[in-house]
């Protein structure tokens, strides 16, 4: 492991130094399944691979987490495939168990020919299902400088300068291991970012029952798709919305947590809310926004406005409205925000917030049909909605079907 090892000493330094710049990249980002996508684009990038996966460890067993696929996904579209949830056991059986199990590096040139004495098989399930035709793969073990296997990552079908699938050469079969510790490290802090926030849910969640850990992976799911959907329209630079679309999953998860300052008695009321209830609600919007008042990273600023602003509506009726200072002790609520004037970051997560509201049980309402909740979100957009985000939230319906299956409560 690390770059002193003498099989690297062959390769000219401008290669290492083009390594160096790609695990780099890992660093700029917090949510895990931005990272994911960074480590294989950067990977197959690398190695002209036509496809790829992740796994993370999970006790016995690999969990897929996210898949790239040149040939059968649209460059650049919301992608509900990266919201499968299944996990593979850790055994010899499969390939991407055999790297976990004994952390060795695979190297097939064809996947429907593997060699007579081949301890593990190559299940074509996939390839059946979805018309792809799997032939060479490079299949590697994710471990931190520590040594502990945090997943794996599978390459599939190295392409040649015309585009032809042919096998990973030799070099390539070198340089990935190179990005395998930092795309470890990095996938272990994406997982912890995850955690720590779910944790900070709870505390909310044991207050409002309804806030649950469920609940707010789904709004970050759909936060950030629709983001990276408005982003596309708007020939957002790549960079820049790949940074942001990180930062609206982890803080879009914490629109509510200002919900910890709201007594039990209007928090948990089986009810409707007296107008006087109502007023003491809307502070919640205040209270989390106060928790992020340093403002000490990008990851504050975002979570700032989107727990502020997220029910401010597109046509000037929401609340808590411009606030000079959120941090003197007797603030009063503003005269509310309207369109632009609201951070898009909360415009999505308004809809996002809403639409999982709607579909969801909750002490006050049963939960409504998806096509209620619909022609609900249709019926406001240019009032409640911006008409531009619900626009967007439409174009995605699949992968917003696809994150609700995957975070069920
Ligand atoms: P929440 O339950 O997470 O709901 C978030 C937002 O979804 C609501 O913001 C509202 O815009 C929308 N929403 C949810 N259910 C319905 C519904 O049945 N009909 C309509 N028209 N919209 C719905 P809102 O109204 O600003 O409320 C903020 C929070 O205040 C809610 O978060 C909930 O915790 C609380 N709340 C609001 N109304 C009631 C109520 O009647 N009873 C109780 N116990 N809590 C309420
Ligand atoms: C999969 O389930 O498609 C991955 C297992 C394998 O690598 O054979
Ligand atoms: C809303 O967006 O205000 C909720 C949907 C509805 O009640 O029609
Ligand atoms: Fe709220
Ligand atoms: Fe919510």
């Amino acid at each position: 492991m690390g770059f002193q090892h003498s099989q690297y000493a062959r390769y000219p330094r401008s290669e290492i130094a083009s390594i160096m710049k790609r695990i780099e990249e890992f660093n700029y980002l917090q949510d895990i399944d931005a990272i994911l996508d960074k480590i294989l684009e950067e990977a197959r990038s690398l190695s002209n691979a036509d496809a790829g996966s992740i796994f993370i460890a999970e006790d016995d067993r690999l969990r897929f987490g996210y898949v790239h696929n040149d040939t059968l996904f649209k460059k650049d579209e919301a992608n509900e495939e990266i919201y499968v949830d299944f996990s593979v056991p850790i055994d010899g059986q499969s390939i991407v168990g055999y790297v976990a199990l004994t952390g060795n590096t695979i190297v097939i040139d064809d996947a429907y020919n593997l060699s007579s004495g081949s301890p593990f098989t190559f299940n074509s399930d996939y390839d059946q299902k979805s018309g792809y035709k799997t032939r060479s793969i490079l299949a590697v073990p994710l471990y931190t400088f520590h040594g502990r296997l945090v997943g794996v990552m599978q390459l599939i079908n190295a392409k040649d300068e015309c585009g032809r699938v042919i096998a990973f050469r030799k070099r390539i079969q070198d340089l990935v291991p190179l990005l395998a510790n930092n795309a470890a490290v990095a996938i272990d802090r994406g997982i912890m970012n995850r955690e720590m926030i779910l944790r900070m849910v709870k505390m909310a969640e044991l207050r409002d029952p309804t806030e649950t850990g469920a609940h707010v992976q789904r709004v970050g799911a759909y936060s950030s798709e629709i983001y990276h959907q408005w982003a596309i329209k708007h020939k957002i630079d790549k960079h820049e919305k790949n940074r942001t679309k990180d930062l609206i999953r982890l803080a879009a998860m914490l629109h509510d947590v200002g919900k910890v300052g709201i007594p039990d008695k209007i928090l948990k009321k089986p009810g409707k809310l007296t107008d006087s209830e109502f007023d003491t609600m809307k502070w919640h919007t205040v209270y989390g926004g106060r928790l992020f008042m340093n403002q000490t990273s990008s990851l504050d600023k975002m979570s700032l406005q989107i727990a502020l602003n997220h029910h401010e509506k597109w046509n000037g009726k929401g609340y808590p409205g411009k606030i000079d200072d959120i941090m003197k002790p007797d603030v009063k609520l503003g005269l509310p925000r309207k369109k632009e004037d609201i951070p898009l970051s909360a415009r999505i997560v308004s809809l996002a917030d809403v639409f999982d509201a709607l579909v969801s049980n909750r002490s006050y309402k049963e939960p409504w049909s998806d096509t209620r909740a619909y022609e609900a979100i249709e019926a406001n957009a240019g009032k409640h909605f911006d008409p531009e985000i619900v626009e967007m939230f439409f174009q995605i319906l699949p992968v917003i079907q696809a994150i609700r299956k995957k975070y069920r409560e």
